[in-house]
């Protein structure tokens, strides 16, 4: 079939919107109708070179749809099902899935721009084979990915807002309760209140922390933040965020930290705003050659590094427990999504994460 999608040709250009070639879905995958796709940082990375991914490909991997069709032996959904998008579709036999840790999957990390089977469905109209992005690519009115990424949801919860739980959402909250498992009362400072940032903010929220401390460099976003559970907030533009977090801690720091920008700057401040004994969460991607510091102290006043992928999540597990979480009020989905665009837009959805814009922008699909 033919579907309408957003193409990566060259680094550092805008996406191509085209008519792209789309195969039916083969052994154990599944085709799905797009209803919303969350534009996020990691897609820029990719357009940027800070992650390394193969070219030409469809980009988008943070979305929700409803499955359209089945190919074969796939028992666990069916055509109608909401499913959100799982951008580590995990394998559940290699070494890390065994030991209860989906999230770094060795077979559905090793990829690369195809599907299981070692092959793409994607092509465009000069016949040449287009990448898959993370097994998803949904910057397109359609796609086919395997069973695996997609998790079946219920069919009661907005989709466009639900597509943040395939990436942002869990990356942050799960950073929160599964990697750092912050405990009530814990003291907690958020450095970056982009869409992963604020999610954090809501699960040390959800968790019980106080205070929660949101460091950005914009004043729209850190209003964002107190509205998602921040009890302070730091504009780091004005004001030191380190000095800030001593003073609103009784001059020690924080118990957890988190980095979710991706940068060995804020790492280090990041690093440096927790007291003896504290963490230090590293959620933002960086690049590979970023080599982020870190002083002696590690030893002589114990404290923890800790790096979180998908925030330490089981997507079979995580999404249904944040869509139910959304659906109980308990967390904030409507209030991250800054607009909606169609797909014609991509390219200045982008601009607007460049600019630091709003949380989130959805493409959505009639
Ligand atoms: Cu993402």
């Amino acid at each position: 079939m033919k579907t309408k999608a957003a193409v990566l040709y060259q680094l550092g250009e805008p996406l191509e919107i085209e008519e792209v070639e789309l195969q039916s879905p083969k052994s154990g995958e599944v085709l799905v109708k797009v209803a919303g796709a969350g534009v996020c940082h990691s897609d820029l990375s990719v357009i940027e070179g800070v992650i390394p991914y193969p070219l030409p490909g469809v980009l988008g991997h943070e979305g929700a749809g409803v499955v359209e069709a089945l190919g074969p032996g796939v028992t666990r959904l069916q055509a109608g099902d909401h499913v959100i998008f799982s951008f580590i579709p995990s394998c559940g036999e290699c070494f890390y899935c065994r030991r209860g840790k989906p999230n770094l999957c060795d077979t559905a990390l090793r990829l690369g721009g195809n599907l299981y089977d070692g092959t793409s469905r994607l092509s465009n109209s000069k016949g040449e084979t287009l990448n898959h992005f993370s097994a998803t690519s949904c910057f397109a009115e359609y796609t086919v990915v395997p069973q695996q990424g997609a998790i079946k949801v219920g069919p009661d919860a907005p989709l466009d807002k639900l597509a943040l739980i395939g990436c942002c959402v869990t990356t942050g909250v799960g950073a929160a309760i599964n990697t750092a498992k912050v405990e009530p009362g814990s003291s907690v400072a958020i450095f970056g209140c982009g869409g992963v940032g604020l999610s954090v903010i809501q699960g040390a929220a959800i968790s019980g922390a106080q205070p929660v401390i949101a460091i950005d460099l914009i004043e729209e976003r850190l209003a964002l933040a107190k509205e998602l559970g921040a009890t302070h907030t730091i504009n780091a533009s004005k004001d030191d965020a380190i000095r800030g977090i001593r003073d609103l801690t009784e001059g020690r720091g924080v118990d957890y930290a988190f980095e979710a920008i991706g940068r060995e700057e804020t790492f280090s401040q990041a690093y440096r705003s927790i007291h003896w004994g504290g963490t230090c969460v590293m959620v933002g991607v960086p690049s590979t050659e970023a080599r982020p510091t870190f002083d002696s102290r590690l030893v002589m006043q114990e404290r923890t590094i800790m790096g979180s992928l998908y925030g330490s999540s089981n997507p079979h597990v995580d999404f249904l427990k944040l869509t139910q979480l959304y659906e109980a009020g308990k967390l904030k989905l409507d209030e991250m999504v800054t607009r909606t665009r169609p797909l014609e837009q991509i390219n200045a959805a982008l601009d607007d994460l460049r600019a630091g814009l709003g949380a989130r922008t959805v493409i959505t699909f009639d």
